[in-house]
């Protein structure tokens, strides 16, 4: 870092008009919460796509129509996505009310703009995003290697992405695979929002919008799925149908967070029912219209706040780990036989997780040997451990020793699998990491979420 870069440094609040910065005589505008010296450091007077190697992190991503190059900064990996000013600062803005209001999406980082070559010539301004760990795009995870319902998981960790948008008021515009990034959940995806760039935040969507999306989003998909198929990379899925899917999932989980119902004043379990089968899928209700009718012989009720996240939120209260949501539930299940093995079910559930933390969770994922450790998230790892002893029980008709099923899998099938953190040091070209997929575990059914 420069001298003159170095002075010019300190914490701009935001929100905040941007701040401009001397770096060796050119004015930079930096947009950030809290700017990190090392970014003015970074070749900013060059087009992004002429970026030397040594700066980037080759990482897959997705197809895009502007250049998008991964750079590590201060041991962190970082997403820089060239764009027009002002849409730059409107995303920026709005990944940041997206990350308040608790949705899943990249972080933003800063906007740098006041960019010009060496001769002068003004360039592009630049989005920094946070690159999200261990995240796929989409055609990474094609390969030989697939598992037939691939595309099916995507879209089913796509319509809950879309509907937890939708529930806070969130029009994307662009709902599409190439805009989503996966993240393994316990055998499943989570989808994550990377492109804002279209999208309009608002009090409430009507359903005029919300049906805009969806068919922005079955239309998008199916192209894309189209497009995999072209490159022989799709194996017996149909585009066409795959793609309607986005439209069944989105709309039976809608109706099951936002129905009416109306029974009888006498079936008042029916309020705990909903109640219930709302957490099964992975919400909390925060508010519910209740309303009883004049006479007191029907009751009518309406989830009015849902929020997302209960398996995990309840794993992080008892145990501080915060996973996904497919992730805690597996993860609370496994607790749940902890405290059913060690006779425990009259104590206090906190104390239970604490021991279960300590004496199966973390020896478990600590023994991973370390050059292995980038491969899969801890979590996902814990969860793979758990199926893999299932089918080694099965196996052997006899229940198996978590430890034995680690050394096990340690061994056989861990180092067939990709690293999955990052791939550093060399070019990023376009999709250049097919990615292998969970390998088939046999016989392992999983129940839908
Ligand atoms: N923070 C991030 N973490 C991981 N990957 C990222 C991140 N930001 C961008 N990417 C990758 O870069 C790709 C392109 O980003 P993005 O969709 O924002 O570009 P775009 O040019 O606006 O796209 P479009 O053509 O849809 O307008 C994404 O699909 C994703 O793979
Ligand atoms: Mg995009």
């Amino acid at each position: 870092m420069s001298a003159a870069s170095a002075t010019a440094m300190r914490e701009v609040p935001v929100p905040a008009c941007p701040r401009v910065w001397e770096t060796g005589g050119v004015a930079l505008d930096i947009t950030a919460s809290r700017p990190d010296p090392a970014l003015l450091d970074l070749p900013w007077s060059m087009p992004l796509e002429d970026w030397p190697a040594d700066r980037l992190a080759a990482l897959p991503r997705g197809i895009s129509r502007h250049v998008v190059r991964f750079v590590k900064l201060s041991g962190r990996i970082l997403a820089i996505k060239e764009i027009k000013a002002e849409l730059a600062v409107r995303e920026y803005y709005m990944l940041r009310n997206l990350g308040r209001l608790g949705l899943p999406c990249v972080e933003p980082f800063a906007v740098v703009s006041g960019r010009v070559d060496a001769a002068g010539a003004p360039l592009d301004a630049c989005l920094v995003t946070r690159h999200l760990q261990f995240s796929l795009p989409y055609r990474a995870l094609y390969s030989q290697s697939l598992r037939p319902d691939t595309a099916a998981r995507l879209i089913d960790a796509l319509a809950v992405l879309l509907v937890r948008l939708h529930l806070a008021g969130f029009w994307w515009g662009d709902v599409s695979l190439s805009n989503t990034l996966f993240v393994r959940d316990a055998g499943a995806f989570a989808a994550y929002l990377v492109d804002a760039e279209t999208g309009e935040l608002r009090e409430r969507l009507s359903d005029g919008q919300r049906e805009h999306d969806l068919d922005i989003a079955r239309v998008n998909i199916a192209g894309e799925l189209f497009d995999l198929e072209a490159g022989g990379l799709l194996h017996g899925e149909d585009p066409i149908d795959t793609s309607e899917r986005i439209v069944h999932r989105y709309r039976e989980l809608w109706d099951e967070l936002t129905a009416a119902e109306t029974f009888g004043s006498g079936e008042r379990w029916r309020v705990e029912d909903r109640i219930r089968r709302l957490n099964d899928i992975g919400f909390d209700v925060d508010e519910l219209a209740t309303v009883t009718d004049l006479g007191g012989t029907s009751i009518f009720i309406q989830p009015k706040v849902v929020d997302a996240g209960h398996h995990s939120r309840r794993l992080l209260r008892l145990t501080g780990l915060d996973v996904e949501e497919g992730q805690a539930r597996r993860l609370l299940n496994d607790l749940d036989s902890f405290r059913a093995a060690t006779d425990r079910q009259g104590e206090d559930e906190e104390l239970v997780a604490h021991d279960w933390l300590a004496d199966i969770y973390e020896p478990i994922t600590r023994s991973v040997p370390p050059r292995m450790r980038g491969k899969l998230e801890p979590a996902e790892l814990f969860h793979e451990i758990l199926e893999h002893r299932w089918y080694m029980a099965e196996l052997a008709g006899q229940d198996i020793r978590i430890e034995d099923a680690t050394v096990d899998y340690v061994a056989n099938v861990l180092p067939s699998k990709p690293e999955e953190k990052s791939i550093l040091g060399v070019d990023t070209t376009e999709i250049p990491v097919h990615a292998v997929d969970t390998q088939e575990l046999p016989v392992v059914r999983r129940t839908a979420r």
